[in-house]
């Protein structure tokens, strides 16, 4: 898909279609020539609202605000409508901007249309595809607010740049566990290298074991598909920071011996979206050649059953040395990021300090299904990553340790158990177990976004088709480009 800019007049341009934002169910608007049409139909304009008037190749649209996030779900809702409509290839739209010289909604308008033209087809004979070639984005504005070519050139550049990673995301996540098992996200890693300035490093059992990565290995035993854990890093001279990004490459998560019910273990292939976005971020980190320095690191494990299976009652010793009671063999994630976590801060001494797992049913109980849990021991890092979902689009919320959930996880026999001993606040429970493996340099430095909620979304909503979301590319994104520009939180 190609985006052009014009200065040409919305009515001069040439295509087979154009998409009209109604904003603010404002059909007085000079932009809604078919007032009467659309109000005939019964369409008012609500968010993500369409109505698709076919002889005059017009697409209305409806957005309850000028800002991003009423632009973004609405263009990915229109796009979305013409999957598989092979008569609409060219597309013209013109500009919405929420305040002068604010090229946000611009952005939020190429990441919908291209995270709305996503359709995943890897296991369909008949692949029903969006047919759009080019989109051409006119500078007539919505409103009185201007914007100069070059500005809205680099915001739609950096839109598709995100939009692309997230896809890419969606992609590995929405492989099943057969296609995409660890040695798979390793080769998909170094193909991101090779096509990239991004240097890879792939860590093998041999490694992992001279590494003293225990509590990873227990988890990966009883499966044929043997871990890896992946290192990319971009590193360019003179960064602004160092910032380092690890992910829960789960592939698969059948609970290990402590099974998951059937009606549970459907959609664990979604449990590899942490690392899976972990390789979106630094693919769009390198496209947009920030300034920073990023390193990401992905615990690529499966988790199964089998003769040689770890159990319940095992105590492993992970990374940092701290032994782990093992009282169900289900709160893997946790097992495989503690030794990663252990083993990314041991190779690179970051400023910043980000994991991002589907680690807890806790979380979606406790949030719902649209957003991240944010935890972690500062209050400001905090604040970041939840400032930062917002402008991209994400939901986040901050969900507060305490030194009386932290008590939970104690246990008798080891160090720390790798469950709670209460059914409650499991989020935290989970986020304060992987505290035990932050060392003492980046106790400050951390956050823990847990996205077992937003990760795969079973009826779309938002930007979202079914499937894999990508969640977490856009919010890190975005946080990122935050640092990048010097900008302190
Ligand atoms: N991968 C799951 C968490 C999960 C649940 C992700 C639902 C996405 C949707 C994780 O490994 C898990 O099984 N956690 C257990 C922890 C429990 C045993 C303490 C859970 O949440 O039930
Ligand atoms: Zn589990
Ligand atoms: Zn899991």
């Amino acid at each position: 898909m190609n985006f052009n800019i014009t200065t040409d007049s919305i009515s001069e341009i040439k295509a087979d279609l154009e998409i009209i934002i109604v904003i603010d169910k404002d059909l007085n608007h000079r932009f809604v020539q078919d007032k009467k049409l659309l109000k005939k139909a019964g369409f008012s304009g609500g968010q993500d609202e369409i109505f698709h008037l076919i002889e005059k190749n017009r697409l209305y649209v409806g957005a309850e605000t000028l800002k991003g996030k009423g632009i973004r779900p609405a263009a990915a809702t229109a796009i979305r409508s013409l999957i598989g409509k092979k008569a609409y290839k060219n597309i013209k739209i013109a500009t919405y901007l929420s305040h002068p010289r604010c090229s946000a909604s611009l952005r939020a308008l190429a990441e919908g249309i291209v995270l709305g033209s996503y359709s995943f087809t890897a296991y369909k004979s008949k692949k029903v595809r969006s047919s759009i070639k080019n989109i051409t984005i006119s500078l007539e504005g919505y409103n009185e607010h201007e914007i100069t070519a070059e500005v809205a050139a680099r915001a739609i550049h950096n839109g598709e740049i995100t939009a692309n990673a997230t896809n890419f995301t969606r992609d590995i996540v929405n492989t099943t566990p057969d296609d995409c098992y660890p040695v798979i996200m390793a080769n998909i890693a170094e193909k991101l290298a090779d096509n990239s300035s991004l240097k890879c490093n792939i860590l093998k059992p041999k490694t992992l074991k001279k590494e003293k990565m225990e509590a990873l290995l227990a988890v990966a035993r009883a499966s044929r598909h043997k871990p890896r854990v992946i290192h990319l890093a971009h590193k360019p001279k003179s960064p602004k920071a160092v910032i380092t990004l690890v992910g829960k490459g789960l592939t698969y998560d059948s609970g290990g011996l402590s099974l998951k019910p059937s009606e549970f273990m459907v959609g664990m292939k979604s449990d590899k979206s942490g690392g899976s976005a972990v390789l979106g971020i630094m693919k769009a980190i390198s496209e947009m050649n920030l300034p920073v320095e990023v390193h990401g690191f992905v615990g690529a494990v499966e988790n199964m059953i089998g003769g040689d299976a770890y159990k319940p009652d095992d105590v492993l010793k992970a990374k940092n040395g701290k032994t782990i009671e093992i009282r169900n063999t289900d709160a893997e994630g946790r097992l495989v990021l503690a030794d990663t976590l252990c083993y990314a801060q041991q190779e690179v001494k970051a400023d910043y300090l980000f994991d991002f797992a589907t680690l807890t049913g806790a979380c979606v109980v406790g949030v719902g299904h649209y957003t991240s849990g944010v935890m972690g021991n500062n209050d400001e890092i905090k604040s970041l990553v939840n400032y930062s979902a917002k402008v991209s689009g994400e939901l986040a919320t901050r969900l507060d340790f305490n030194p009386y959930l932290h008590k939970t996880i104690k246990s008798e026999i080891a160090d720390v158990c790798n469950i709670s001993n209460t059914r409650y606040g499991g989020a935290i429970t989970a986020g304060q177990f992987l505290s035990e493996f932050i060392d003492d340099d980046h106790k400050e430095k951390w956050a823990h976004i847990d996205i077992a909620g937003p990760a795969f979304v079973e009826h779309a909503w938002g930007e979202n088709p079914h499937g894999a979301s990508g969640a977490g590319v856009r919010m890190m994104l975005r946080l990122i480009e935050k640092l990048a520009r010097g900008e302190e939180h």
